[in-house]
């Protein structure tokens, strides 16, 4: 009885050390983060099977949306939240945009657009969970795929692979974010839920080979070590160690090879494609409901997990954000509409959301039976896909064609719409019609354009040619081929080259040079031409083959110049639309991209061989003509006929109640191609005579009570006299009954 007392008492003792050793133990021991799912001494609020995810022990559906922060304004955010909620999202996702972080090297921005530490209290604030996706890499359709513009000048620097330059910046800037961020994960009490590291590496495994592969599991620790601790995830071509996760469309058909490779791990879907993204020239994209709900059901009833709508709220690429080619509309038709307003696809798919969560338990616990299908005529018209658990089931029930069809299920005829898709419940022999994809709610929103009370006089001044010696900008002598981003530094679209040329005889000459991305051409003081109307999204295949350079294929291009006899000044204008997002528009490492001159320029087919100089930008973007500031350091004449490089300047007034309420938007009809800006913001690029945007976001929080001024750039001859400011104003009305 005495040693076992005495037992007793040591065992208190030693319990009493151990907690004391515990409380005593060195701060440091909290710096070192671990992957928490590999660690047993910590609890993680966050784990997984290969059913789904478990949030503090509970299986969780993952309805998520993809919300980039920096393509609306943070006054925007709580109501979109807000809005994203009450939809149904359990879930947001983001990328997080390192480019426009870290625009200087070593100078972080987390303000305003950038604000990701008070994005993601608002996403908790709302209840809804974050996926993080870091990248940094993150293509996105952003400028440069997300990277910082500078990368693209450090010697030696490949991007995502084994290069130290790379990783050196790559991770100086994770560190930080894992400063500023992590806190914010689940572990620490915030929304973080899961982290992605790289981005769809599978699109460039084989460029980069065993280095790469080197490089994608040094970018996951890299995570970890700043800091990231919840489950680590990589879509479209993961490290071993992380959860692979898939993108694209009818992914429900890869859910069972996925679970053969990695049986522990959930089926997520990070980006399910419900459109797609604008470019210049080409038609605008939608969302067909009837296509993305079956898809998403599919997905559920095959046994996924959690899913991502890629966008949800897709926004504005303002500025020069967009990748090149990218319209300054990233509306992606989502379900919230690039001014935030809840569209009707959004209240079609809460009905949806509803549902799903309202049978979650089932649908991730419960086994699948194979896949039942009904034939008509020997043609597969119906599939059926049943989920079971206990005695309940749940019943998917596809028409897979484009007519009505009806199916007889539990001894009821069932009434199927084309490509519809009906749930079952069924329990205790009983069962119930729970969903039917073509229901709709009863009222609907519906945005009327209303013409804002605004009245638009416009000033006018031209952007001097930089002719001869009298130009404003400074030149300096180059050598061609010649990358311009190291003078551009990506804050500007323009770059100037000037030469001159002596002809024996005059006559019109083709003229050619291999140019990132368009080129406009004066001789002697005069504009011949710029070209090429349209552009393609991937270069490597653009463009016509040089004189005496049959490799030359990329970024070829020709135009006929009248040359005089004697001497002839060249101006060449190379202008870009934002930088290339991953290596495959290029089919080159990203790092190696280049902008301006590309190759010698050549007068039929001869090399102009005379010294060249360069300038960077426009004179009004030198001297700011955008702000109000630097508008007063020019002379702005009464509006005439435009030439070629004007510069437009309206005020407008506006009282305080104004600037709150409904969104504002810009019509650009009349326009040419060129940039805008409202009181010093840059809203974007257009390009109306390309097509497809016609409206711009003028974000309310960039208005103000009183004085408001309107600049825009026009490269292109085009009239700011329709420019009109409009507002979106937002009704509920009936549904049409398509029943
Ligand atoms: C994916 C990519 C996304 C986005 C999307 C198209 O391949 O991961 O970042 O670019 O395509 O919108």
């Amino acid at each position: 009885m005495k040693i076992s007392t005495k037992c007793h008492q040591r065992t208190i003792l030693f319990l009493i050390s151990l907690l004391m050793l515990t409380f005593l133990a060195p701060s440091t021991s909290f710096a070192v983060v671990k992957d928490i799912r590999s660690d047993s001494t910590v609890s993680s609020p966050i784990t997984y099977d290969g059913k789904s995810l478990k949030i503090n022990g509970k299986r969780t559906l993952l309805i998520s949306g993809a919300f980039h922060y920096p393509r609306s304004t943070p006054d925007m955010w709580p109501q979109m939240l807000k809005e994203s909620k009450s939809a149904g999202l359990n879930c947001i996702e983001t990328y997080v945009f390192w480019e426009g972080h870290e625009r200087q090297e070593g100078k972080y921005d987390f303000s305003e657009r950038y604000n990701l530490p008070l994005f993601l209290d608002l996403c908790q604030k709302n209840g809804l969970y974050v996926i993080l996706r870091v990248g940094p890499y993150i293509c996105a359709e952003w400028n440069y795929g997300g990277l910082p513009w500078w990368l693209a000048t450090k010697p030696g620097l490949v991007t995502r692979t084994w290069n130290k330059p790379y990783m050196d910046a790559m991770e100086s800037w994770v560190m930080e974010l894992g400063r500023q961020v992590a806190n914010r994960q689940i572990s620490n009490g915030g929304p973080i839920i899961l982290v992605q590291m790289e981005n769809e590496y599978k699109n460039v495994a084989k460029r980069y080979g065993e280095e790469g592969q080197k490089y994608l599991a040094w970018a996951e620790q890299l995570g970890h070590r700043a800091g990231f601790n919840v489950p680590m995830i990589m879509c479209e071509g993961a490290s071993p160690s992380s959860i692979e996760t898939l993108n694209g469309n009818s992914v429900w058909k890869r859910i069972e090879e996925l679970h053969k490779r990695r049986p522990d791990q959930p089926a997520i879907w990070t980006e399910n494609w419900v459109a797609w993204y604008d470019i210049w020239g080409e038609k605008h994209h939608t969302m067909n409901l009837r296509v993305v709900i079956p898809e998403i059901i599919r997905f559920f009833a095959a046994g996924g997990a959690g899913m991502n709508y890629y966008m949800w709220h897709g926004g504005t690429n303002f500025g020069r954000t967009a990748m090149y080619l990218g319209t300054t509309s990233y509306d992606y038709d989502a379900a919230l509409d690039e001014y935030g307003l809840p569209t009707p696809n959004l209240q079609n798919l809460k009905l949806m959301h509803t549902f799903l969560q309202h049978n979650a338990g089932i649908i991730l616990e419960g086994s699948r039976s194979p896949v039942q299908s009904v034939k008509q005529n020997g043609k597969e018209v119906v599939q059926v896909c049943s989920v079971n658990r206990a005695d309940s089931v749940l019943d998917f029930v596809f028409n897979m064609t484009d007519s009505l069809k009806t199916v007889n299920m539990y001894g009821v005829d069932l009434s199927l719409q084309p490509k519809g898709v009906v749930a079952m419940e069924k329990s205790d022999g009983s069962f119930k019609v729970a969903y039917r994809s073509w229901d709709q709610p009863t009222l609907l929103p519906k945005v009327n354009l209303i013409t804002a009370n605004v009245c638009l006089s416009w000033t006018t001044r031209l952007d001097p040619l930089p002719t001869g010696v009298s130009g404003a900008a400074k030149f300096k002598v180059v050598q061609l081929p010649h990358n311009m981003l190291a003078e551009t530094r990506d804050e500007t679209d323009y770059g100037w080259y000037r030469t001159s040329v002596t002809r024996e005889k005059a006559g019109l000459i083709t003229l050619a040079a291999r140019v990132s991305d368009r080129l406009s051409v004066w001789v002697n003081g005069k504009f011949i031409g710029t070209v090429p109307d349209r552009l393609p999204e991937n270069r490597k295949l653009s463009g016509p083959y040089l004189p005496a350079d049959n490799d030359a294929k990329k970024f070829a291009l020709q135009i006929k110049v009248p040359l005089v006899a004697g001497k002839n000044e060249l101006l060449l204008l190379v202008s870009t639309l934002g930088m290339i997002k991953g290596d495959w528009m290029i089919d080159l490492p990203m790092s190696q991209t280049q902008q301006g001159l590309l190759s010698p320029v050549y007068l039929d087919g001869q090399i102009i061989n005379q010294q060249w100089s360069f300038a960077a930008g426009m004179v009004g973007e030198h001297n700011r003509w955008f702000t109000t500031g630097g508008a007063k350091t020019t002379d702005w004449k009464p509006y005439v006929k435009p030439a070629q490089l004007s510069w437009f300047r309206s005020s407008f007034t506006l009282t305080p109640k104004e600037i709150s309420g409904d969104p504002w938007m810009l019509d650009a009809e009349g326009l040419g191609k060129g940039m805008i800006w409202v009181n010093g913001r840059n809203i974007g690029r257009y390009w109306q005579d390309a097509g497809p945007q016609r409206y711009y976001h003028v974000p309310s929080a960039w208005l103000k009570a009183g004085a408001n001024e309107l600049v825009i750039f026009e490269e292109n001859n085009g009239t700011p006299q329709q420019v009109n400011l409009i507002r979106r104003h937002l009704t509920m009305e009936p549904a049409i009954i398509n029943n």
